[in-house]
Parts: C-alpha cells; structure tokens; sequence
C-alpha cells in the first residue's frame, strides 16, 4: 500500500530506528486521532474466510487476488507429527471426519495421521453453511500442510502476500516450535521479510525467538488476558520478544494504542469484519487489521475514505449543514432523502475535501420541507464505504 505524504515526513524523521519500525506512527495526543495512513496491514483471517472455506488454498488464493498483505494460516499438529492448517483442535466443524472415521470421538487432529487427514474434504462445510457463497471447487478442498500453504502464498504472489502463522494450542504439541521453524527453512521462508509468527502462549513465542532471534513475534491477546494488568507495563514487559500485538478488537482504544507504540510494539486487532469497525480502528491508528473480508478493507484503504463520520447542523425549517471529513483530496457526494432506502425524492450534490480545508467538507441542502424527517447518507468516489444519518426540519416559522 502507497503512504500519504504525512506519515512519509513521519517516518523519515526517525531514522535512527531499524527499518522495521520506520512504519509506526508517533504517538498521538490523547485528543488527536491519527491521519490514516495507507500503510496498514491487511490480513486475511483464515484467509478470504467470508468468501471460501477457511484454512485452505482456496481461501488463501481468494485472499491474495483480494490484495491481502497478509495470510493467516493457523497450526495445529498431527499424529505422526505433521504441521497442518486448521484452527480447531477437533477435525469436526470444517471436515467430514464423523462421516469418514464414525469411530474415532473426539476426533482430535493429535489422534490421526497425516495420511488419514488427507482422506477429508475440508470446503463442503463452507457449501452447506453458506448456500449464497457456495462452489463446486470447494468440495475438492482438502487441509493443507503448513508446507503446502507456504508454497501456495509464495508461488500464488500476485499481490506480493507475505505470511502471518499463528501456533494454536502449542501445549498440546511438544515440538512443534522446532517443526515450524523446520518448515520455515525448507521452504526459503524464514528470512522473508513479510512473515509473522503469532501466538496467544508467551511461552511458545519465547520458543521461538531463542530458534530464530530475528522473527517478529506477535503476542495475541483474547478478552481476558489484559484483566487486572497495567496495560503499559504488560506492554513493557512482552517488548522483549514481541514485536506487536494482536489483540481482540474490543480492547483496542488509544490507550491501548499509545502503550504499544510507546514500546515500538505494532497493533493488529482481530477479527474486524465491517467497514464501519475498520475505519474505527483506523481513525484511533492501529498499523493492521485481521479481517475474514480482505476485499473490503482494502476497498478502504486504496480509495479516498471519509474518516470522520458526517454531522448536520443549523436546521431550520427549510435547510440544513452538512459536514464530513476524509483522509485525503476527494470528492464527497452528499446525499439526501425523506425516503429511508433513498430510491425516491433524493437530491444529491458533491463538493472537495482539500488539503487547504484540513479535508473538511460541509454542504448546505435548501428548500427542504418543514417538521420533515431526512436521512442523508455520504460518500468518497466509488468506495463502497458510506456514512449515513437522519434529522428533522424544523416546524414552519409560522405553525405552531
Ligand atoms: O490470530 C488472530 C486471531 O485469529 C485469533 O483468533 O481464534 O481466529 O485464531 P482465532
Ligand atoms: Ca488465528
């Protein structure tokens, strides 16, 4: 992703830091919120997981021609000790390992062999729980190997896609660290310089950095793990090894922002699905975001975007302000209606955000009716992202 001019002037002004932290942001005021930058880090969750069967080449390929920077791929490990790309620990929710193997309850991946995990279609699951988004190819789709999810992403570069590997349940597999890194290495993947390791255990990103120091490590965090912690200092003392971040999205506010920036740490918030959430996350400055809808936030952030919702003001009976910012020169369309889907009596007009106006735009509409209400709606070019509201006209000067 191209950088805006600001965050270019930003980053030069720190050269003393190594190259990999030149993309973090200066701290804000607690009252700013950050220009966004284009530098953001889109991460396709499980891959293009809302459009295909998460964890497969599929979903990872559909990811890719989304323009992600990132796949995610997460690990678990089988019986004869193979890497393979799956979320759960069970085979249950996205393969037909009931239907092939009625006998084996619970169906733990650490009880079966590669071979046998092979037999499995790891898409019809996706067919029958999302009709709308089903197709045949999927039903072919089997779950990868971590070495063949590496050469997918690799040879499959369209967008130059790095890769972001998360070890699950790593206490259940003593060794897998060792495998990961085995892998890494046999696939010319480990001095890559787009690749992340993540994972919720400390313990098994303190593994991995002692095997290969030079790995950004993101720790993840899940709703309860900050509890009772002072966030600065949590943030403190996992710089040590971390890199950045990768907490639920819930927990992600400027505070939690500055801490990790102030400890040069990246924060990558999961699982962020709608366009009104990443353009939150955006505006408070987080440097990427996990998404199962890839094509979205890239939508985002390769197009002119309003930043800073749209507000009305000075109604009267017949008129009323509005008002929105963006992120950089645009054209706004404004648009507004007594009808709610504005399919009837829309009137529209656009107006430029411009540098010279800190990219703030505002619009009067005129002759609109008394005590009526108006729902407006704004948007940049052909981005699909749209802020939307409402307000009532005032009564006629002379009514009562
Ligand atoms: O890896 C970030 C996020 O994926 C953690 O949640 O459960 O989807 O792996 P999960
Ligand atoms: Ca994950």
């Amino acid at each position: 992703m191209k950088k805006n001019l600001l965050v270019c002037l930003i980053c030069l002004s720190i050269t003393a830091f190594p190259y990999s932290v030149l993309a973090l942001p200066l701290p804000s005021t607690d009252n700013d919120y950050r220009p966004i930058s284009n530098d953001i880090m889109v991460i396709a969750h499980r891959g293009a997981s809302n459009y295909g069967p998460e964890n497969t080449l599929s979903s990872y390929r559909q990811a890719i021609m989304m323009k992600a920077d990132y796949v995610e791929i997460d690990l678990q490990m089988t019986k004869d000790g193979q890497l393979i790309a799956i979320h759960d620990e069970t085979l249950t929710r996205t393969t037909n390992a009931k239907e092939i193997f009625p006998n084996r309850s619970p169906w733990r991946v650490k009880d079966f062999t590669l071979e046998e995990i092979r037999r499995l279609d790891a898409g019809s699951w996706f067919n029958k729980a999302n009709p709308k988004q089903a197709r045949v190819e999927y039903t072919k789709q089997h779950v990868p190997t971590l070495e063949e999810a590496i050469e997918c992403v690799k040879q499959y570069r369209y967008g130059n896609a790095g890769l972001y590997i998360e070890t699950k349940a790593p206490s259940v597999y003593p060794g897998m660290e060792e495998k990961v890194i085995e892998v890494l290495k046999k696939t010319n993947a480990l001095d890559d310089r787009k690749l992340f390791l993540e994972s919720f255990s400390e313990q098994s990103l303190r593994k991995l950095k002692t095997l290969e120091p030079n790995l950004k490590l993101i720790q993840l965090y899940n709703r309860n793990m900050l509890a009772g912690k002072e966030i600065d200092q949590e943030f403190k003392r996992i710089s040590d090894y971390a890199f950045g971040v990768g907490p639920y999205k819930e927990l992600v506010g400027r505070k939690l922002i500055k801490a990790a920036h102030q400890n040069y740490l990246l924060v990558h918030p999961w699982t962020v699905n709608s366009q009104n959430e990443m353009v939150s996350l955006l505006s408070i400055g987080v440097d990427g975001q996990f998404t199962n809808n890839t094509d979205r936030l890239v939508d985002l952030l390769e197009k002119p975007l309003i930043t800073h919702g749209v507000a009305n003001g000075d109604v009267t009976d017949t008129s009323v302000i509005l008002w929105t910012r963006t992120n950089r020169d645009a054209n706004v369309q404004f648009e507004i209606s007594t009808d709610r889907l504005f399919k009837t009596n829309t009137i529209a007009k656009t107006s430029h955000a411009d540098d010279k106006h800190d990219f703030i735009v505002s619009i009067e509409f005129i002759h609109l009716k008394p005590n009526t209400k108006y729902f407006y709606r704004a948007h940049v070019g052909s981005s699909k992202y749209m802020v939307t509201g409402s307000f009532r006209t005032a009564p006629a000067e002379n009514s009562r």
